[in-house]
């Protein structure tokens, strides 16, 4: 009989439950150029993506697969280092699968960072922008096919689908340290072009700030799983209309290596403080 997708889902938590034993109650997923945040775990155990049963092995340059446990803030967590994104070739099941493990392992609260365009125009590169709402603008929902009341509901509400709480906390946590923190909404796109002028555009004025090829997937199955959310975009080059400079990957990078102190700061204190 064919395996369900409860049974793979629980075969591979229970691997990672078996290789590290006690797990944490808070998930970090860590995007294009972000994975400094490691640096600051005080490292228990890593796993590589490539050891995990059922996992998919992520391909992008710039993405090394990890899967971290350890302490940053004074809370234990567990970090992706590398996500598996959809222009990958990836079917959204793969693209949000680590979710569902997280979720089985006893993870509650998501965190999530990603690289983004930005078009509204009060951003500047290198800004850190809080995911306050998304659209979801992928060829296809993660949340498609067959639906596990295990899982979560059918028709799940998204209406709160990032914590205004922990937003809240993400703010004070700025004020405090006079950090500049930007508020948007996130546009999620397959990818793997950057937009055209005219794109960028259109997605400014259907009420995006940012725009990224990952994030979408996995805060909708969190939000199905009943998770809690935090997102963060760090601004690694602008769009719009009247914008002529060409983004490239190797531009992203650079922006966000450059950024990733703040997001660092960010995310530590909100695990202290939260
Ligand atoms: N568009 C889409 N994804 C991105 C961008 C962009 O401009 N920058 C970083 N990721």
């Amino acid at each position: 009989m064919e395996k369900s997708m409860l049974d793979i889902i629980r075969q591979t938590a229970d691997y990672i439950r078996a290789e590290v034993g006690e797990m944490p109650k808070v998930g970090v997923i860590l995007g294009t150029g972000l994975g400094d945040l490691v640096n600051h775990i005080d490292i228990r155990k890593e796993l590589d993506y490539h050891t995990i049963p059922n996992f998919p092995v992520s391909t992008v340059e710039g993405h090394s697969g990890k899967l971290i446990f350890g302490t940053l803030g004074g809370r234990y967590i567990m970090a992706m280092q590398g996500r598996f994104h959809y222009y990958e070739g990836y079917d959204m099941k793969q693209v949000t699968f680590p979710v569902r493990v997280m979720r089985e392992l006893g993870v509650e609260t998501l965190f999530v960072s990603n690289a983004a365009g930005g078009m509204n125009k009060e951003f500047r590169v290198g800004d850190v922008m809080v995911i306050t709402d998304h659209i979801n603008l992928f060829p296809e929902n993660p949340l498609r096919g067959r639906n596990y009341n295990e899982l979560g509901p059918r028709f799940p509400a998204m209406t709160e689908a990032y914590s205004a709480e922990l937003i809240k906390l993400a703010d004070k946590i700025a004020a405090d340290g006079d950090i500049r923190l930007m508020h948007g909404v996130y546009v999620g796109t397959a990818g793997p072009t950057f937009e055209t002028p005219a794109e960028y555009e259109y997605f400014r004025v259907i009420g995006g700030d940012a725009v990224g090829m990952s994030t979408v997937p996995e805060v909708i199955v969190a939000n199905h799983a009943g998770m809690k959310v935090f997102g963060v975009s760090v601004i690694t080059d602008l769009g719009g209309k009247d914008i002529k400079e060409v983004p490239t990957h190797e531009e992203v990078q650079k922006a966000a290596v450059k950024a990733q102190p703040v997001m660092t700061h960010i995310i530590k204190e909100m695990l202290a403080q939260m």
